[in-house]
């Protein structure tokens, strides 16, 4: 058997330990898969002392990442730190100069500086591979770049934020407010320490990021993507879209049209007895669809130690078999920039407002929608709060530029009690 594949682990959180116990407990059968033994050699975190459940004392130690990746016992480096600057970028560009793969967890890091780590990895001719970063232990890096690389894809959709699934699905089942179920999420740890990268839709934009990039053969590009978060989902909308045999995701969706690549991150509205519509709790799942395969879903588990560590070894294996790849599967100077074509495609739209409980109130709004060119198709007028009136109302297909402009125009009529919440209603 060859040489053993030498790894400096550095980041011994939740994903570090599970990669450590998956290589400790299954190294005969890595050995075979890979073709020569995977071994750890170096480790480096926060705290040499935490009791972390696995023994690490078989490991050098170090302080400092940057000293981790210069180890001449180091042949690949994985960073599992986080975070979009700082040490994981330190030492991702410290692994790649020194001329070591690289295999990372890291979406942030990737969605914000991708385009150049991808580039300095190709000059240097050193692997650079992040399957854990998108939809945990869903090999949808792998299908994308590989199983389907023969395919023009011509959309990527998906729930890739387990976390806001489970507040959103926890709402629905038991009859929760947001504010609620976010603080039980909290406790559950199930928030990442900035939640608004959860629930700001952020975390998953830069999923999306990346899997856009290889998708579409477009620059890594976090800003081209149209974000926006669950936090002003209520209740309310949650039983409007029940019942409405609807259900809300926080769906990230790219879509090329023959105008252009459509990207957003934003709650919207899926038929409750689709697919993505029976996703529960923080399960992710990603759509494809492209020329060849027409459709292919994955669904699996998208954070937690055994799936994110899953996805991290798979790289290594590959990586140890000697398997190179373009970053994102095709070469970097090829990659165009991701334009993105806001507000082409038109759907269907959920608008809720609330609207002051006074005669000729709705007519100013359906009048406000009407000079927006936005056209109601259903509307429904909830109990009344005192002297408010929810209103839901399902619209004709519409762009978002129009829903925009028609909630800009309805807030100006003085007849609402707070914004418009609007919602894309999305064929499964
Ligand atoms: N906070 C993320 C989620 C973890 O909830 O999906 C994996 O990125």
């Amino acid at each position: 058997m060859s040489s053993p594949l030498r790894l400096g682990i550095a980041g011994l959180g939740t994903v570090g330990v599970g990669l450590v116990r998956i290589i400790q407990r299954n190294a005969d059968l890595l050995a075979l898969r890979a073709g020569r033994p995977i071994e750890i050699t170096a480790v480096c975190a926060r705290s040499r002392t935490r009791n972390r459940g696995v023994d690490i004392s078989g490991y050098a130690w170090e302080d400092d990442p940057v000293t981790l990746v210069r180890r001449d016992d180091v042949d690949l480096v994985v960073e599992l730190m986080g975070g979009e600057n700082g040490p994981a970028k330190a030492l991702t560009e410290a692994a790649i100069a020194a001329g070591k793969d690289v295999v990372t967890a890291n979406k942030a890091l990737l969605a914000m500086h991708g385009l150049d780590l991808a580039r300095a990895a190709e000059e240097a001719g050193v692997a650079l591979r992040f399957e854990a970063a998108v939809a945990g232990g869903i090999p949808v890096i792998k299908a994308l770049s590989e199983g389907l690389a023969g395919n023009r894809i011509s959309c990527v959709k998906g729930v890739m934020n387990g976390t806001c699934n489970y507040i959103l699905t926890r709402m629905e089942d038991a009859g929760l407010p947001y504010e609620t179920v976010f603080e039980e999420a909290n406790q559950l740890g199930y928030l990442e320490a900035d939640p608004t990268l959860d629930v700001g839709g952020i975390d998953a934009a830069h999923k999306l990021t990346l899997l856009s990039a290889i998708a579409f053969g477009v620059q890594p590009d976090f800003d081209a993507i149209t974000t926006t978060g669950i936090e002003r989902i209520s209740i309310e909308d949650i039983r409007a879209a029940a019942d409405l045999r609807l259900r809300i995701k926080l769906l990230g969706v790219a879509r090329l049209s023959g105008r252009g690549l459509e990207q957003s991150m934003s709650p919207c509205l899926v038929p409750a007895d689709s697919p993505l519509g029976q996703l529960k709790g923080g399960t992710n799942m990603v759509v494809i669809e492209g020329d060849a395969i027409e459709q292919v879903i994955l669904r699996g588990p998208g954070a937690g130690e055994g799936p994110t560590a899953s996805a991290v070894i798979g790289d290594i294996i590959d990586i140890a078999r000697g398997l190179r790849l373009p970053v994102f599967g095709q070469p970097v100077a090829t990659l165009q920039p991701a334009v993105s074509a806001r507000a082409t495609a038109a759907k269907p739209w959920y608008l809720r407002m609330t609207l002051l409980d006074k005669p000729g109130a709705l007519a100013k709004v359906a009048e406000a929608l009407g000079n927006a060119g936005v056209s109601i198709n259903r509307m429904r007028q909830y109990g009344h709060e005192d002297t408010r009136a929810p209103v839901v109302i399902i619209t004709h297909k519409t762009t978002r530029d129009a829903i925009d402009h028609a909630a800009s125009l309805a807030l100006a009529t003085g007849v609402l009690v707070g914004e418009p919440v609007a919602m894309a209603i999305e064929a499964d």
